[in-house]
């Protein structure tokens, strides 16, 4: 006993210097790191990209987002002078493609594509192996798109209301396609359910590109869909329309009635876009990506193309990438209670 307390008056400075030692080097490390991740982030910056650039559609192709990240990426690539390479990550509500982001270098080589579904609401429906709101960094808010209600060409009814009624005179036997679990087909579907008591038999399909294929050929009765991808089969009458989840109706669309006059005003719902990279990126690099697409929603062949598909907006003073973060956050504290009070069963 005396022999270990007098090793222990001896090695304790010992053990005390050494520790201080390992945290002061430790220090130095991290300063040091620090110091040359400001030193080279601009260097990196300047010679980025110096190779293709892939954004991850966590959809199938085809659909909104695909088609989203196809006019943009194109813009990118004329912008920064690489490849931008579309690649469709799909499944569970597209929360795979978004971990396939996260779990990317922090370079600016992977871009992650997403909307309200994917980068808020799976937060409350999946047990996610990452962080939606820490571990991505928010490049730019992207335009927003309003959901249509639509169903087959010969569904049985001829307005909103007597949809609502057939519905609910079949309760459990109308199919309603989605893109799974937490994407924005189906959180809208939800909220019609909620605000109206009907019950649909949900069919998820890895994105609405494909769930409107089987619509358009009478394999499912109905979607609620993002105006950008339903808007050209409405336009060709393969489908039928019958409300605009928005208070006024869409310029590129001026037959739709809104939910308003079809008498739902509480259902006014948008999915919102947005485009972000794994936590870490420099940000000389995230930067310069906003600039690029800053850029690319200014051009006019660009505004007019996403606006004939009924997409609208961000709002000027919403361009910067923290303005994404604020609103990304400020949606999760909206809705994570709403949706987890709702008990929605991941895939
Ligand atoms: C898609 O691209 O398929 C959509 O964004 C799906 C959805 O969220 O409804």
């Amino acid at each position: 006993m005396i022999r270990a307390r007098r090793a222990a008056f001896v090695l304790a400075p010992i053990v005390r210097a050494v520790f201080a030692r390992a945290v002061l080097a430790r220090a130095a490390l991290a300063l040091a790191v620090s110091g040359l991740a400001a030193f080279v982030s601009p260097v990196i910056a300047q010679t980025y990209p110096n190779r293709p650039i892939t954004i991850i559609v966590p959809f199938a192709a085809g659909g909104p987002t695909d088609v989203l990240a196809r006019v943009l990426g194109e813009r990118i690539r004329a912008a920064v002078g690489q490849p931008v390479l579309i690649e469709n990550v799909t499944g569970a509500g597209g929360s795979i493609g978004v971990g396939r982001v996260v779990s990317s270098a922090p370079d600016g080589y992977t871009i992650s594509i997403g909307h309200f579904g994917t980068h808020v609401a799976n937060g409350a429906i999946y047990p996610l192996k990452y962080d939606l709101l820490n571990d991505l960094d928010p490049i730019v808010r992207l335009p927003s798109n309003p959901m249509i209600v639509v169903t087959r060409k010969n569904f049985p009814a001829g307005d909103f209301k007597q949809l609502i009624a057939q519905i609910k005179a079949n309760p459990g036997k109308i199919a309603a396609g989605t893109a799974g679990a937490g994407s924005g087909s189906h959180i809208a579907s939800l909220l019609l359910q909620s605000l109206t008591g009907i019950q649909v038999s949900f069919v998820p399909y890895r994105g609405t590109g494909p769930a409107l294929q089987d619509l358009v050929a009478g394999q499912i009765d109905m979607i609620i869909d993002q105006a950008s991808n339903c808007l050209p089969q409405v336009r060709q009458g393969t489908i039928k329309p019958f409300a605009v989840t928005a208070s006024a109706r869409l310029p590129s669309a001026p037959d739709i009635p809104t939910v308003v006059e079809a008498g739902l005003p509480a259902f006014q719902m948008e999915v919102w876009n947005g485009m972000w990279v794994p936590h870490g990126t420099p940000r000389p690099i995230i930067d310069k990506l906003n600039a690029a697409i800053v850029a690319a929603l200014a051009e006019p062949a660009v505004r007019e193309k996403l606006a004939g598909l009924g997409l609208d907006g961000p709002p000027a003073d919403q361009l910067t990438p923290e303005a994404l973060g604020v609103y990304q956050k400020a949606e999760a504290a909206k809705w994570w209670p709403i949706i987890k009070a709702a008990n929605v069963a991941p895939e």
